[in-house]
């Protein structure tokens, strides 16, 4: 595909979407005047400092400086990349992607793909017919029945089961032209040790389908109907199924998850089938795996916090500080929901039902809080050996605390349980804090929370961003503006970044255009950019804020001279060089123009 059909390309998107419409897609917003307001989705806030001005296209928020066009926020909403968002964009629109030629390796794999998904499929209703509709799958009814699984939660997850011979589901696939090769590299059958054929994988087993965000089916988790082991079965890795990367659940769960604010991580099949169908439908689960850092990243897209609700035994408790170490550091806002006396989530809500279930979800425990419980009750901290390991084991949550009077707080609880000095905890922490963080930059997944955080904002850099406003629609502007101020001079670094790349495109012929700039610009640049052109200029008019606005940054040039000019004064004179007259009479000259640009 060439450079110039994939700039139109871009170029058609970008025409046909809504700014607008796409953000009030995930977000209400209210109007006022020429703009719209409405709740951050990219952090946390119950005022609304989230602002859109259609006309400008572009977003930005007051309060994480998260900002740019369209793609950006749907790069950041959907926790993809700029160009991901394009296409997710283009898909949405209907406008096709312009095709780079196959290689025919390329070709076989996606034809592998498609296939494979279609045999998942298919498999998916050979089970779950044989559940419900035959003779052959009554052992299974037998078995659902008895841990009190309904008939609607059995349609909803379409559960199933394998019939209890050797090749039924092979042959019946064969007969209806499913090549063998993909029941083997489907994981759904193997070939036989001795003699010609396959036999099935899964045999006398309720199966469970397990699909990915999609809903498209990738693999199967079987689980026998006694004690015998091993107790579930699951498809292998197969180019369709990556266990690292396959929440069970999710194509169900993301829309709640998304309402709920948060997402529940269970440790099996049937804790999340048992918990969804208590009508808490956030839930997923990890497939008996670790949780990974693509699990992390997988459900951040959809919510800021993840709720783990792991078995309360010892195996459960690793598990869920294992799983904690993995998120911790994403700004993911992390929780425990504590099962009592030893149960997992499904037997728990069997035997006290789902409204208990749901008042455990409301207790559930913050990251730290859950730390100090289990460092309390897991480390003999009678020695100081002891004490030093207990320390130890909550620097990282410890160091994690944004919030002084929290952290503050938690230093305190840990120095008393511990009987040690809080001294001592501060400064351990501190030392630890200055370590480099634990997990590697590329395994930490990728959150699209956002710090609240206060920026200095002076009269001087909001001068700047209405001379970035009317630069960007006018190149006059940028051209008159750089009369009065060369631009290099400019103090604030995103907006320097900014005004130079107005002033190349400006030296290139080039218009501005707002799908380059996440490319072109710094992450900074882009939001400084995006709040220039949102922001709010009061009663002025456009023009008039401009001219108040270069009075300012040309002040502020000024003053840079005149300092500049009275230190070589200075230091010519220490040096006894009378050139000192010069520099002293330029500083004079610059004071007075200072002193009636005052004046007006
Ligand atoms: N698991 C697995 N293979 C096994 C055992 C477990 O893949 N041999 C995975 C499954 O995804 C299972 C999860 O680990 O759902 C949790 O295992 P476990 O706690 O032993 O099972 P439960 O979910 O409690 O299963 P059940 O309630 O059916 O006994
Ligand atoms: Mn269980």
């Amino acid at each position: 595909m060439h450079r110039e059909e994939m700039d139109e390309f871009v170029e058609q998107v970008n025409a046909q979407s809504d700014l607008l419409q796409v953000v009030q897609s995930y977000v209400p917003l209210k109007r006022k005047g020429n703009r719209y307001w409405g709740c951050c989705p990219f952090h946390g806030e119950k005022t609304p400092s989230f602002s859109v001005v259609p006309d400008k296209g572009f977003f930005y928020c007051f309060g994480c400086h998260a900002g740019g066009n369209v793609f950006k926020f749907l790069s950041l909403i959907e926790n993809i990349s700029y160009f991901e968002a394009i296409k997710l964009q283009a898909e949405k629109l209907g406008i096709p992607m312009p095709q780079r030629q196959k290689s025919p390796q390329e070709l076989a794999r996606e034809r592998e793909i498609a296939d494979l998904r279609k045999v998942n499929e298919m498999a998916r209703d050979f089970f779950h017919n044989c559940l419900t509709m035959t003779r052959l799958g009554e052992p299974g009814k037998a078995y659902f029945e008895g841990r009190a699984i309904s008939a609607e939660t059995i349609e909803e997850f379409k559960l199933g089961f394998a019939p209890n011979a050797w090749d039924k589901l092979s042959t019946a696939f064969l007969k209806r032209g499913v090549k063998q090769e993909y029941l083997l590299s489907g994981g759904l059958a193997a070939e036989r040790k001795n003699g010609e054929g396959v036999y099935d994988r899964f045999r006398n087993r309720v199966m469970i389908p397990i699909a990915d965000e999609r809903g498209r089916v990738v693999g199967f988790g079987g689980r026998v109907l006694d004690d015998s082991t091993p107790k579930y079965l699951n498809t292998p890795e197969t180019v369709i199924f990556n266990k690292r990367r396959i929440l069970f659940g999710l194509d169900r769960a993301h829309r709640a998850i998304k309402n709920a604010g948060f997402a529940i991580v269970v440790e099996g099949y049937m804790d999340a089938i048992s918990v969804f169908s208590a009508g808490v439908k956030n839930v997923v689960a990890s497939l008996g795996t670790a949780f990974t850092p693509e699990h992390g990243k997988l459900l951040l897209r959809y919510a800021p916090a993840i709720y783990f609700c792991y078995d309360s035994d010892e195996a459960g408790q690793k598990a869920t500080i294992r799983a904690l170490s993995i998120v911790q550091g994403t700004g993911a806002d992390v929780k425990v929901i504590v099962v009592p006396d030893g149960k997992d989530p499904d037997e728990y809500i069997r035997k006290h039902g789902a409204p208990a279930f749901q008042e455990l979800v409301k207790k559930a425990l913050p990251l730290v809080e859950y730390r100090l419980q289990y460092v309390l009750k897991h480390f003999a901290y009678d020695t100081l050996e002891g004490k030093v390991k207990a320390l130890h084991a909550m620097l990282p949550v410890l160091s994690g605390i944004r919030e002084p009077a929290l952290l503050g707080e938690y230093v305190k609880r840990l120095a008393q349980a511990l009987l040690l000095d809080e001294g001592i905890v501060r400064d351990e922490l501190r030392r630890f804090s200055r370590q480099p963080l634990p997990l590697p930059e590329a395994e930490a997944p990728r959150a699209p929370i956002r710090q609240v955080s206060r920026r200095t904002d002076t009269a001087l850099q909001r001068a700047g961003r209405i001379a970035i406003r009317l630069a960007w629609q006018d190149s006059g502007i940028l051209q008159h503006l750089a009369a009065m101020v060369p631009l290099e001079s400019i103090g604030d670094k995103a907006q320097r970044e900014i005004f130079l790349y107005l002033q190349d495109l400006a030296a290139q012929g080039q218009k501005t255009n707002d799908i380059e700039v996440a490319d072109k610009l710094s992450e900074e640049a882009v939001a400084e950019l995006s709040r220039a052109m949102v922001e709010d200029l009061g009663v002025l008019s456009e023009t008039d804020a401009y001219t108040k606005a270069v009075g300012v940054l040309r002040k502020a040039y000024l003053n840079l001279c005149y300092i500049r000019h009275s230190q070589r004064a200075m230091e010519l004179s220490q040096a006894g060089d009378t050139g000192y007259i010069e520099e002293l009479n330029k500083a004079q000259q610059i004071k007075t123009e200072m002193e009636e640009l005052q004046l007006e």
